[in-house]
C-alpha cells in the first residue's frame, strides 16, 4: 500500500545487498516514517517485543528473517535451537510467530549448515509473498460481503467498525480486516471506517488511521466505548476485525476490547466478522477462552500516552495517579458464537470446526 504516494511493504531485505533487513518502525507513526535496521538476531527480537513491528502477520514474517539474521552469524543445529528459542519467546498469542518458525525449522533444518543461510532468505521472501497474497485475496472475499451490505444504504455509503489495526501495517501488504475496505474502494464502493482508538497502545488512533488516510478512505477515530452507541442507532453495517489466534472451533483472540464489539453487535444484530489467514489458524486449540495464551504487558503503557507537543517534538506523558497500579491485558477471546464469519484467503466459512476444515480440509486430524 501507499506512503506519501510510494507503495511501501512493511519489512524488506536490505536492498544494499549487506544481508540486514528493515522495518517501518511503527512505534513512531503516525507522527514520523522511519526505517529501522536489523542486522542482528538480538534487533529482530527486539523489534518484535518492543512492537516496532506488530500485527501477527508482520510478527511471523519478522521472526523468519530474525531466523536468517542468526544463520549469518552461526548456522549449526545449536544456532538454529538458540534462535527459535530467542524469537517464540517474543510474544506469546500471535500464532503465526510459531507458525513461521516452524516453516523456516522445516526449511532449513534438514539441510547441511553451509546451505542453510540461502534457503532461510528464500522461505522468509516466500512466507512474505504468501502473505501478500493470502491478504489480496481475503480482500476479494470480504469484497463480496460488502457489496452485499450497498443496497441497505440509501446513500450507499457502507459503515464498518474496526478494531486495533489489522491493515497492511499488521501484514506485508493489503492487511486482513482492511483488505476488504481497500478492495471495496478499488471495486468504487462508498465506505466509511469507525476506528476504535484501541487503548492503551492506539493502534487504531496511530496506524489505522494513519494508512486509511494514506488511501484516502473515508474514516473518524471514535473512542473505544462508541462502538456500542453508534451500534444501537444503525450507524455500523459490518464489525470487521483481524485476530492474532484463531482455535480450530472458531473462538478468535485479538487486540482486547475486540470480546466486547462482538457483543454488542450481536446485541444490535450487526454482523461481525473476524479476517485472518490460515496461519492464524491454531489446529491444536479447541477452547480459546482457556486455552490462547493471552500476552500481559507492562502497565506503563496504560499509564503513559505519547504525542506531538506544540512545538512539535513527541513527548510522553504520565496521565494516572502516580502509585495507582494498572493491569496491562494485551488481547482478550471473543468465542465462536457471537462471530458470525470467518474471512479467509479460501473463502467465508461459518466460526466453527466444521466451517474451517470445509476449508482446510487438509486438518481434518489434529
Ligand atoms: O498488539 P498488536 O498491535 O500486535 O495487536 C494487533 C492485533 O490485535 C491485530 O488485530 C491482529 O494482529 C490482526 S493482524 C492482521
Amino acid at each position: 500500500m501507499l506512503i506519501d504516494g510510494r507503495p511501501t511493504r512493511t519489512i524488506w531485505p536490505a536492498a544494499d545487498g549487506s544481508g540486514d533487513v528493515e522495518i517501518l518502525d511503527q512505534t513512531l507513526l503516525p507522527h514520523a516514517v522511519e526505517v529501522t535496521r536489523l542486522a542482528s538476531l538480538a534487533q529482530a527480537a527486539h523489534a518484535i517485543r518492543t512492537m516496532q513491528v506488530r500485527g501477527a502477520p508482520l510478527i511471523g514474517a519478522t521472526a523468519a528473517y530474525g531466523v536468517c539474521l542468526a544463520l549469518r552469524e552461526d548456522a549449526s543445529d545449536a544456532g538454529l535451537d538458540a534462535a527459535m528459542k530467542c524469537l517464540i519467546a517474543t510474544r506469546p498469542t500471535a500464532v503465526n510467530l510459531a507458525w513461521a518458525l516452524g516453516q523456516m525449522d522445516e526449511a532449513v533444518r534438514p539441510l547441511p549448515p553451509s546451505d542453510r543461510y540461502d534457503a532461510a532468505w528464500a522461505r522468509a521472501a516466500a512466507i512474505c509473498d504468501e502473505d501478500v497474497e493470502a491478504c489480496r485475496r481475503i480482500g476479494e472475499h470480504g469484497l463480496e460481503l460488502i457489496r452485499k451490505i450497498v443496497p441497505r444504504r440509501a446513500d450507499g455509503v457502507v459503515k464498518v467498525l474496526t478494531h486495533c489495526n489489522a491493515g497492511w501495517l499488521a501484514a506485508l501488504d493489503w492487511g486482513t480486516a482492511l483488505a476488504p475496505i481497500y478492495a471495496a474502494q478499488a471495486a468504487g464502493i462508498a465506505i466509511h471506517v469507525w476506528v476504535d482508538e484501541t487503548r492503551p497502545r492506539n493502534q487504531g488512533a496511530s496506524l489505522t488511521a494513519f494508512e486509511l488516510g494514506q488511501q484516502g478512505v473515508s474514516h473518524a477515530i471514535i473512542a473505544d466505548n462508541t462502538g456500542g452507541h453508534l451500534m444501537q442507532h444503525d450507524e455500523v453495517d459490518l464489525c470487521l476485525v483481524g485476530s492474532d489466534r484463531t482455535t480450530r472451533t472458531g473462538d478468535v483472540a485479538n487486540k482486547i476490547g475486540t470480546y466486547l464489539k462482538a457483543l454488542a453487535a450481536r446485541d444490535n444484530g450487526v454482523p461481525f466478522f473476524v479476517a485472518l489467514p490460515g496461519s492464524t489458524v491454531d489446529w491444536a486449540l479447541r477452547d480459546g477462552v482457556r486455552d490462547i495464551p493471552i500476552e500481559e504487558r507492562a502497565a506503563g503503557e496504560l499509564a503513559t500516552i505519547s504525542g506531538r507537543a506544540a512545538d512539535g517534538s513527541v513527548v510522553s506523558i504520565d496521565i494516572y495517579p502516580a502509585g495507582s497500579p494498572a493491569l496491562n491485558i494485551a488481547f482478550d477471546v471473543t468465542p465462536a458464537r457471537l462471530v458470525t464469519g470467518l474471512i479467509t484467503e479460501r473463502g467465508v466459512c461459518a466460526a466453527s470446526e466444521a466451517g474451517l476444515l470445509s476449508l482446510y480440509p487438509e486438518r481434518c486430524t489434529p
